[in-house]
């Protein structure tokens, strides 16, 4: 039978990776962003190339309405959702305390509110079909205490943990994804400077993908590509928050 699944955030980076992974593999795709241009044209290419079904929702995740309307088709029952991917974020230009407040709540909203939703969404239509799968895409980042961004997805990643345990018994898989530096808009899109990141750090986003669907389908609750970024998320973890901290205060 033919799988379907949902993905926030597929018309850049991490995201698209998925998408064209998944088409590639025969799911069925929801796909949903902001930019309704670029969706439509992600989805002809994947329907011709893969002949899977393509579906695109435009919807601001920030939004009350964005997201309700992204839950509805989590819900649908006449097209259930086998894997849904929590993927769509940006980060701010600044750090928390130097930012806008309003846009702080925004990211919140993007980073938070809309996971925990679609979450809860999939677990409750999961649970009556006793199955399904849920990625909800954190970072290393989510390790280090650094600013507003990391406290995001240290809660993403905590919550995901707990549920891949609380869960399994009706066949619910839900994996943290953490990356550390991926080649996509993200950096560009949140004015960061990259230029002192070292060559060896940046990942490939295909090939993090192709990882975290492995990681997935072993039941892992959390996915870290690289045995370099194993290693760093250990440091973190271990090491004092002090040391930690400073070291981490250069990046966002
Ligand atoms: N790149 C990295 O180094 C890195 C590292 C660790 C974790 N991550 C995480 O990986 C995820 C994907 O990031 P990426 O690097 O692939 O970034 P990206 O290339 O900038 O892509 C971000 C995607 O999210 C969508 N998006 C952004 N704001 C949205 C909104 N308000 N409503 C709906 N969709 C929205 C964008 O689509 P539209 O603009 O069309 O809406 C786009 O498809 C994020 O959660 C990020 O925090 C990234």
């Amino acid at each position: 039978m033919t799988r379907r699944a949902l993905i926030t955030g597929p018309t850049a980076g991490i995201g698209n990776a998925f998408a064209r992974e998944l088409a590639r593999r025969g799911y069925d795709l929801i796909l949903v962003a902001r930019d309704t241009e670029r969706l439509e044209a992600i989805a002809a290419q994947l329907r011709s190339k893969h002949r899977v079904d393509v579906d695109v929702i435009t919807a601001d995740l920030t939004t009350v309405d964005g997201v309700a309307r992204t839950v509805n088709a989590v819900t649908d029952t006449t097209s259930p959702v086998d894997l849904l991917v929590n993927n769509a974020g940006a980060s701010l230009a600044g750090w928390f305390g130097t930012t806008d407040i309003a846009d702080e709540d925004k990211q919140l909203d993007l980073l938070v509110r809309a996971p925990m939703h679609l979450m809860d969404a999939a677990i409750k239509v999961m649970a009556g079909r006793r199955g399904g799968q849920i990625i909800n895409v954190s970072s290393v980042a989510a390790f280090t205490p650094r600013g507003a961004y990391s406290a995001h997805k240290a809660w993403l990643l905590n919550l995901s943990e707990w549920a891949n345990i609380h869960y399994a018994d009706v066949n619910i898989s839900v994996m943290a994804l953490c990356p550390g530096f991926v080649r996509t808009e993200f950096h560009q899109r949140g004015d960061m400077d990259t230029s002192g990141i070292p060559r060896w750090m940046w990942l490939n986003a295909d090939k993090l993908v192709k990882t975290s669907l492995k990681d997935l389908d072993k039941g892992k609750s959390v996915s870290i590509p690289t045995i370099r970024y194993k290693v760093l998320s250990i440091l973190a973890r271990y090491l004092p928050k002090g040391v930690v901290t400073r070291a981490a205060k250069r990046g966002r």
